[in-house]
């Protein structure tokens, strides 16, 4: 369980986020709220990609400060853009990058690409360089780039901003269909409606932590 303890993040002479107390327990978590309130520099601290000014974030107890290593191999991080996660040039080679970094037996590896672009759907783009794919196609890599990894809590930046309707459906069910625990960043309402809890942010502060329902129309009242 990812826990954060009075978590304040200052930048720039501003706070970005603003003494978060948090217990994350829940399998589907949502993070909504205006641009700028905060919420990838919240959802950057679940794996130690930034680390609090004051304050603790516990994953599994490891503090993030101290256990940034552990933590990346627990808590998997699918980007925005899938282009910033993308690193080889063809989708194979790109699935394996994570795994030989970790050591990997090569049988193993095998497995495991297997596994993603199958259930998935993408045996056919298996040689193909990753620039020749659609962004839909980018984006599902770049998710199948952390399932490989097995991590047990994944976490999304806005997996559904650069999709098209049909690509948006297809994501919104893989992300259903994860045995992991998510904790999905979004400004697509409707995808969050069978979350377990959803989270608002304003100003780097938590102003409502409920269902999506309460927490959905707090939020659109508020912007209104
Ligand atoms: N390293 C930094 N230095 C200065 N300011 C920063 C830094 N990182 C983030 N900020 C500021 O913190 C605020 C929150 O940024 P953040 O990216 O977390 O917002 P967001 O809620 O994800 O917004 P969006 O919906 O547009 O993605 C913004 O005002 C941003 O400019
Ligand atoms: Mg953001």
């Amino acid at each position: 369980m990812i826990e954060l303890k009075n978590v304040c993040v200052e930048a720039g002479g501003q706070k970005i986020l603003d003494h978060l107390n948090l217990k994350l327990s829940e399998k589907r978590i949502a993070i909504i709220g205006a641009n700028g309130s905060g919420k990838s520099t919240f959802v950057r601290l679940l794996n130690g990609l930034r680390l609090p000014t004051s304050g603790e974030v516990l994953v599994d107890s490891l503090d993030s400060r101290k256990y940034g290593k552990d933590i990346r191999r627990k808590v998997g991080f699918v980007f925005q853009n899938p282009d910033n996660q993308i690193v080889m040039p063809v989708v194979e080679e790109d699935l394996a990058f994570g795994l030989k970094n970790i050591g990997v037996e090569k049988a193993e590896i095998a497995r495991r690409i297997d596994y993603v672009l199958d259930r998935f759907n993408l045996q056919a783009a298996r040689l193909q360089s990753v620039q020749s794919l659609s962004g839909g196609q980018r984006q599902l890599v770049a998710l199948c780039g952390v399932i490989v990894m097995e991590p047990e809590i994944i976490v999304f930046d806005e997996p559904t901003t650069q999709l098209d309707l049909s690509n948006k459906r297809k994501m919104t069910e893989t992300i259903f269909g994860l045995s992991q625990q998510v904790i999905v960043v979004s400004h697509d309402l409707d995808m969050l409606k069978n979350f377990d809890r959803v989270i608002v942010i304003d100003h780097g502060r938590v102003v409502h932590d409920d269902i999506p329902e309460k927490s959905i129309s707090y939020y659109e009242e508020a912007m209104a």
